[in-house]
């Protein structure tokens, strides 16, 4: 690996920050640290890669405990405080005019006014990764400002969260039978997950005959896999069950839709595999033109 690389590369990489209290033998402290995140739902733990140098490290090691305060895009000031200088060299959290505290429910260390969260946190892991030390707390106590907006680190200096990127889906507009048959298989998730297979012939697709609870429906051979399960073998296994021989191409196409029809909405995906037929058309399946059906034409374009 060429060193200069690295070292350059490692600036483009995105982070929020964090401000890190703690206290020890010198009082109170703060530090900045880049390299703070969420790494457990439940219990919920929060991890700092912290520097053996650093004043914070010592207190920790020590106390068992810290506060994490994830900055907003207001306190680029007192993050350069608290990570342009040590403990052992100023008192940063009496710096006047700067940080603002407020007292910890169950930790000794104060907690600094104005974060977008504030977390207390009880050791529970350290473990020495080459030059810093992976410091893991388990939250005991947090809260959070939803007015507030955080503050990014990226290549070496501070931004402020832009627009929000809407996530891309096809809006087709479907009939109320096309809705309806997916519909019922959504059981409540935010998204469809479905699977099929594109078999062509010229402007034709195959298409299976499916009921279900006394409605029928038309549309390519397509099963809702379970979470977690391969696709492909999936798909293959529904296409066997339905006598279906069909050689798969092992290159997933996937097709973000939202179906719609008048003012409902479903989020609907679709994984595709192309396909060759194998063997001669039963009578539950045929061929048709993939301009006469909408979603057969998104899927298939
Ligand atoms: C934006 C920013 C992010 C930082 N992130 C980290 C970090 O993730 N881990 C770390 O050990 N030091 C990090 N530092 C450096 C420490 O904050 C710095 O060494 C500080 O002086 C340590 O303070 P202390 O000795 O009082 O604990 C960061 C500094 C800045 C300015």
């Amino acid at each position: 690996m060429e060193r200069k690389v690295a070292k350059d590369a490692q600036k483009y990489f995105v982070t929020g920050v964090s401000m890190i209290t703690s206290t020890g033998p010198l009082g109170h402290n703060v530090m900045a640290a880049e390299w703070t995140m969420q790494v457990s739902y439940d219990p919920l733990l929060i991890a700092v890669f912290v520097h053996q140098s650093a004043a914070t490290f010592k207190n920790i090691k020590k106390t068992k405990e810290f506060g994490v305060n994830v900055a907003t895009d207001e306190q680029t000031s007192l993050v350069n405080i608290a990570g342009g200088y040590s403990r052992t060299e100023i008192d940063k959290l009496k710096v006047r005019n700067h940080f603002k505290l407020l007292k910890s429910r169950y930790i000794k260390a104060p907690m600094i006014a104005g974060c977008i969260i504030n977390a207390e946190c009880k050791l529970v892991a350290m473990k020495r990764l080459g030059d810093h030390t992976m410091v893991v707390g388990k939250v005991i106590s947090i809260k959070y400002n939803k007015t507030k907006k955080p503050l990014v680190y990226h290549i070496g200096k501070y931004h402020r969260i832009g627009s929000v990127i809407e996530p891309f889906r096809q809006v087709i507009k479907v009939n109320k039978m096309t809705f309806r048959w997916f519909f019922a298989q959504v059981e409540g998730k935010f998204v469809l997950k479905c699977v099929g297979a594109l078999v062509k012939s010229g402007k034709k697709i195959l298409i299976s005959h499916y009921t279900r609870n006394g409605n029928s429906y038309s549309t390519i051979p397509y099963i809702v896999p379970k979470r977690g399960f391969n696709h492909m073998k999936a798909l293959q296994t529904h296409l066997k069950s339905v006598g279906l021989r069909i050689a798969l191409v092992h290159a997933p196409i996937i097709k973000r839709l939202v179906l719609q029809n008048k003012k409902k909405v479903q989020r609907i995906n679709f994984v595709l595999f192309e396909g060759k037929l194998k063997s001669p058309l039963l009578n539950h399946n045929e061929w048709k033109s993939i301009s006469s059906d909408p979603l057969l034409y998104e899927i298939t374009t």
